[in-house]
């Protein structure tokens, strides 16, 4: 049984942050950030808008593609690491707003490469015959673990979802491969400090002393990701016998533009085959390689056989790819 995507979607929130906004909040300039990222503005949520908000909504925009009715999805994965609960899980909060009451449900933790890690699971799950139609969604709320006083980080990230419907196949046009990686020695490189078991949210000082806010080395973080990418992306090449010069389009998770073109070069990829948005949304971790996936898509950039790398990296670590004949 071959694996199919048949339908992407994606939804983000309408309040756009610029770089010259974020100059009335921090000390940095639309020049620093435009320079060290490739990021000119991002999405933040509005009240009253959830991770469940956005990842219903693109799940939504998905199920239409595929002409795929709610009680017909088996399973629905969110790959999230800003739930809208410790739990339940936003998963069954996304099948209760779709009202897919035939699914089961359950959210991924693997930060940036949740929906690399999210398509290796639905593909094992459709292969063994366990799930006949999937919905994998990576959606975020960043704007509400980063900490608006600090430059390292509030300019780098930003809200919304991306998905795809999955389903059984016969034909060509079918997922190749996916592979994914962890590596927890470095898993306090990235991170939130605040509000699960070793900081709980009901001890003051979690809040008093900033440990609820995400935390990065970025300089590492940087160069982990750099060699992690390309080794992900190899790692989908060998499998499936080919070479970079095969690859029809290359979408990266969109951290960083100067990660984009460093993994890119690597590949040997010009930027003619890579696919990038981060000036627009920054980096929505889960959600950015979906959200791209579905522009490419909705503005015809994939082509039928095209060869499409997926490739991810993030806390952790976690990296992963994954490549689609289109
Ligand atoms: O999504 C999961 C994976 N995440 C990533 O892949 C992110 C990886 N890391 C990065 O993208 C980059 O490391 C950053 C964009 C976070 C930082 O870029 P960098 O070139 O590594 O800068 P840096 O951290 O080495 O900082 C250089 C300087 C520092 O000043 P000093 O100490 O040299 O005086 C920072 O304080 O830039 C300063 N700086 C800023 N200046 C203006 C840091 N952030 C800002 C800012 N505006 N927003």
């Amino acid at each position: 049984m071959n694996v199919r995507i048949t339908g992407t979607g994606s939804a983000l929130p309408g309040k756009i942050l610029t770089n010259a906004e974020l100059e009335q909040l921090v000390d940095t300039s639309d020049e620093w950030i435009t320079t060290r990222t490739g990021i000119k503005e991002r999405r933040i949520a509005a009240e009253g808008e959830y991770t469940s908000t956005f990842a219903a909504e693109a799940a939504r925009r998905a199920m239409t593609m595929a002409g795929a009715l709610p009680e017909e999805i088996d399973l629905i994965i969110v790959a999230t690491v800003t739930p809208d609960f410790p739990f339940p899980s936003t998963a069954c909060i996304v099948q209760d707003l779709l009202g897919a009451s035939n699914a089961t449900a359950f959210d991924l933790s693997a930060a940036c490469s949740g929906f690399i890690y999210g398509l290796s699971i639905a593909e094992k799950y459709l292969r063994s015959g366990s799930a006949r139609k999937i919905l994998v969604i990576g959606s975020e709320i960043l704007s509400r673990v980063v900490d608006w006083k600090d430059r390292n980080t509030c300019v780098l990230f930003g809200d919304g979802a991306g998905a795809v419907v999955l389903e059984g196949s016969e034909g060509d046009h079918s997922l190749l491969s996916t592979h994914t990686f962890s590596n927890g020695t470095h898993w306090n490189l990235l991170y939130q400090p605040g509000s699960g078991s070793r900081n709980p949210a009901t001890d003051p000082r979690t809040i008093a002393e900033g440990r609820i806010y995400l935390t990065m080395e970025g300089n590492d973080v940087f160069k982990h990701a750099v060699r992690a990418m390309g080794e992900a992306a190899e790692a989908a090449l060998a499998a499936n016998s080919l070479s970079a010069a095969d690859i029809g389009l290359l979408i990266p998770h969109q951290a960083n533009q100067r990660i984009v073109d460093a993994t890119s070069k690597r590949l040997g990829l010009g930027s003619d085959r890579v696919f990038t948005n981060l000036d627009r949304y920054g980096n929505t971790s889960s959600a950015s390689i979906p959200i791209a996936l579905d522009e490419a898509n909705r503005q015809g950039v994939l082509k039928p056989g095209c060869k499409l790398m997926m490739v991810a990296f993030g806390g952790g670590f976690t990296y992963g790819s994954a490549l689609v004949n289109w």
